[in-house]
């Protein structure tokens, strides 16, 4: 089994992953709380890593692209990007092409109570340098998760993600624009999530808990972002789970 100190040597670098299904909230917390300490934090996406959009696997099934397997991505580049950053090398330029703005947003009030939050605690973001790293497929193989120090892994039930994804537009992708076809959650998104997690989960089963084991071997905060879960909270969360293992 592995443990803490199993984690490769940082320093002082803090890669912290946004991690789980999608549309489960990570790109819009990693965002809120990266705006909200933008001197300290980076953020990086999995998403700019993906293959060409004519390199993208065809799910057999459906004659459909899948861009929700590990094959879809580089995972080298990937992986020697966050080995670089740990490393404290400067790292190659990823050009981004995900939004820089979230649907969902903290109010004024909600925004300056995360402040104080933060205020109160930045002797724990002192000398280090923390990257946000928010991805969908970030757990699913163990020399990824070891590359993180903190992971967060959000999720929600099956109706409410399909309900988030079906209500997006669509995707920047390296050469275009992605709009899911008809009945891409059910036939793709979902399966694609359920294959490559699976084994993180009690008995192997996505709708029961992460295995408490892997909760503690690779400091993994669960972080259910079900239908009446508010941002608030949800940031609120994230942030105090990280600012303990700072
Ligand atoms: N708690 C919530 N309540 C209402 N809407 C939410 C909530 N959390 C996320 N959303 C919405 O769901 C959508 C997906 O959220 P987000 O983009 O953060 O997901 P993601 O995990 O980054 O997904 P992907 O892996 O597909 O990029 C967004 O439109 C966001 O505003
Ligand atoms: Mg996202």
């Amino acid at each position: 089994m592995v443990n803490h100190q199993e984690h490769e040597v940082s320093n002082g670098v803090v890669l912290i992953a946004f991690g789980g299904p999608s549309s489960s909230g990570k790109t819009t917390v990693a965002r809120t709380i990266q705006s909200l300490i933008p001197q300290k934090t980076k953020l990086i996406h999995l998403d700019d890593f993906y293959l060409t959009d004519s390199k993208i696997p065809i799910d057999s099934k459906t004659g459909y692209q899948n861009w929700d397997c590990p094959e879809a991505l580089d995972f080298k580049k990937f992986k020697k990007y966050l080995v670089g950053l740990k490393n404290g090398e400067e790292p190659i330029s990823v050009e981004s092409i995900q939004p820089k703005d979230t649907d969902l947003k903290l109010n004024e009030e909600e925004s300056s109570q995360i402040r104080h939050v933060i205020d109160s605690n930045l002797k724990k973001f002192d000398n280090k340098k923390i990257v946000f790293v928010d991805g969908f497929m970030l757990f699913h193989d163990p020399s990824i998760i070891k590359l993180f120090d903190i992971s967060l892994f959000f999720h929600a039930t099956f109706d409410t993600l399909k309900t988030r994804r079906d209500a997006r537009k669509g995707y920047n992708t390296a050469e275009g624009f992605w709009v899911d076809p008809p009945n891409y959650f059910k036939s793709i998104v979902w399966p694609a999530y359920e294959e490559s997690h699976k084994h993180l989960f009690i008995d192997d089963d996505i709708n029961k808990n992460l295995k408490p084991d892997l909760l503690k071997t690779y400091k993994i905060k669960e972080l259910n972002n079900g239908e009446s879960q508010n941002l608030f909270s949800l940031v609120t969360n994230a942030l105090n789970f990280i600012i303990d293992n700072l």
